[in-house]
């Protein structure tokens, strides 16, 4: 028996150890995954409180839900450290850690870089090491290969093996798991490729793989361009639709019932989340190395980033109705989270929202039944410590607006109409026939 296949009937015998570096949003279901297909885990956080949950059973993603932080706790398969030098332990290590934006809107890799810095201290002959954060084509051959031969003295392909494979993870999605979603991979070499196909084949429901690590780079980025994009159409046919007088979800609830060529995107007020707001930049970052400009990501980025003054304007049109001003008024935002039934408040528009309605004179609060009170975030360091109003219809009712930004399922929304003064609704919680006959609903 060769090397590989060596290691392939030991991931096969579940002889095996996953590494699994940065436990948020995506390692940490990914761990669970594995740990499900009977693989033992050692996770890697540089986050203490991450480490300290995982042992004592305490939820930190509150959708990912209690059962199963409270399993993973007592499994005798998983184990987590800041502990970097137990990754000679493992056999395979995972990167999931953040790629977001810097402050001139181009790709922070500090994070990647830093892993890989700190995993080609401990790399040994025969490992397997993959990136699965987003990232632009050719991050594993460019940045991460090099890290880790130079520190390593080893050869990538000969010594290890390197991958890349992205996560497709849709929080609060109830009908998929990291386990149901179809894995995209691509190796650095045909052997590399094999490797990684068997260890995500041992407990992802369907392994797909792609000619080289940047052709699978490239993959991740299509998709959240494509998602970009039709999200700023259906913003742009919204504010035009709605000037119309036309109703754009009933409008588009219609034009999905034709049964192809049609995919149904929901408009909202703007963009947010870890991924879409910000991967397509990542492209449009490389693109520029190629002298090549990504014009429908720049416009689509531009419309997106213009919803909430939309909303805004909207809001200050329903105040004017009832000779209000925002300059002066008291205003909820219900909903923090970027989306519904979620704790992840990352990019979220609400922040925009509440910026711009304080700049404009405004005394902002917000609820959220999912994050009782902001934490340090990346870019609204002035909303740190805010908390969520407790849903009371007494206090609701003194606001002069309320802007739904999110709608998570859990709030009754029957209950804010009854209280509130008046609604800007940019969810359509409440539909047309509904918000015809309330005159307090605005759309937005
Ligand atoms: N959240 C999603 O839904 C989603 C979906 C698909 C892809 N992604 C991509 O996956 C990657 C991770 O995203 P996420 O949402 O899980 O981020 P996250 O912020 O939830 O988790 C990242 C974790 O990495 C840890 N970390 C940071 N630096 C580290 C280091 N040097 N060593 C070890 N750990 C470190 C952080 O403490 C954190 O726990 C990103 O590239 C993101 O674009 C995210």
């Amino acid at each position: 028996m060769n090397n590989l296949d060596k290691i392939i009937s030991n991931i096969t015998s579940r002889n095996y150890t996953v590494g699994i570096v940065g436990l948020g949003y995506v390692g940490l279901p990914l761990m669970w995954t594995f740990h499900e297909n009977d693989l033992d885990v050692l996770g890697f956080d540089v986050d203490e409180s991450k480490i300290k949950c995982l042992k004592e059973g305490k939820p930190y993603i509150k959708h990912l839900g209690d059962e199963m932080m409270a399993k993973l706790a007592k499994s005798n398969r998983i184990d987590a450290t800041t502990d970097f030098s137990r990754l000679n332990e493992v056999d395979a290590i995972l990167m999931c850690v953040p790629t977001p934006l810097d402050h001139h809107r181009e790709p922070d890799m500090s994070y990647v870089q830093v892993t890989t810095e700190t995993i080609s201290k401990f790399l040994r002959e025969g490992q397997l090491v993959i990136l699965e954060s987003t990232t632009y084509p050719g991050t594993t051959e460019e940045l991460i290969i090099p890290i880790l031969e130079k520190n390593s003295g080893l050869k990538a392909g000969e010594d290890f093996y390197v991958a890349y494979s992205p996560e497709r993870e849709d929080p609060g999605n109830p009908n998929f798991n990291t386990a149901k979603i179809p894995k995209v991979v691509g190796g650095h070499g045909e052997e590399a490729l094999e490797l990684a196909k068997a260890l995500y084949d041992t407990s992802i429901v369907k392994t797909v793989p792609v000619s080289d690590t940047k052709t699978a780079e490239a993959v991740k980025i299509t998709e959240n361009v494509f998602r970009a994009v039709n999200i700023a159409l259906v913003n742009e046919l919204k504010v035009v639709f709605q000037k119309m007088g036309i109703d754009v979800h009933e409008v588009l609830d219609a034009a999905a019932t034709k049964p192809f060529g049609f995919m149904k995107f929901t408009p909202g007020p703007g963009l947010g989340g870890h991924c879409i707001p910000i991967d397509p930049f990542y492209l449009t970052w490389k693109a520029r190395e190629f002298q090549e400009n990504t014009r429908f990501i720049e416009l689509a980025g531009e419309i997106n980033t213009n919803m909430p003054r939309y909303v805004i304007q909207q809001t200050m049109n329903a105040l004017n109705d009832y000779k209000k001003s925002i300059n002066g008024s008291r205003m909820l935002v219900i909903g923090l989270a970027y989306k519904p039934d979620v704790d992840d408040m990352r990019e979220s528009p609400t922040f925009v929202l509440m910026d711009e309605l304080k700049e404009l004179g405004a005394e902002v609060d917000y609820y959220d039944p999912f994050i009782p009170v902001v934490t340090p975030t990346r870019g609204h360091a002035d909303w740190t410590g805010k908390k969520s109003i407790e849903w009371d219809s007494n206090v609701i009712a003194q606001y002069d607006g309320v802007i739904i930004a999110t709608n998570h399922k859990e709030i009754d929304y029957e209950a804010l109409l009854e209280c509130a003064q008046l609604i800007v609704d940019t969810r359509n919680v409440y539909p047309k026939k509904i918000a015809s006959q309330v005159t307090t609903i605005y759309k937005a």
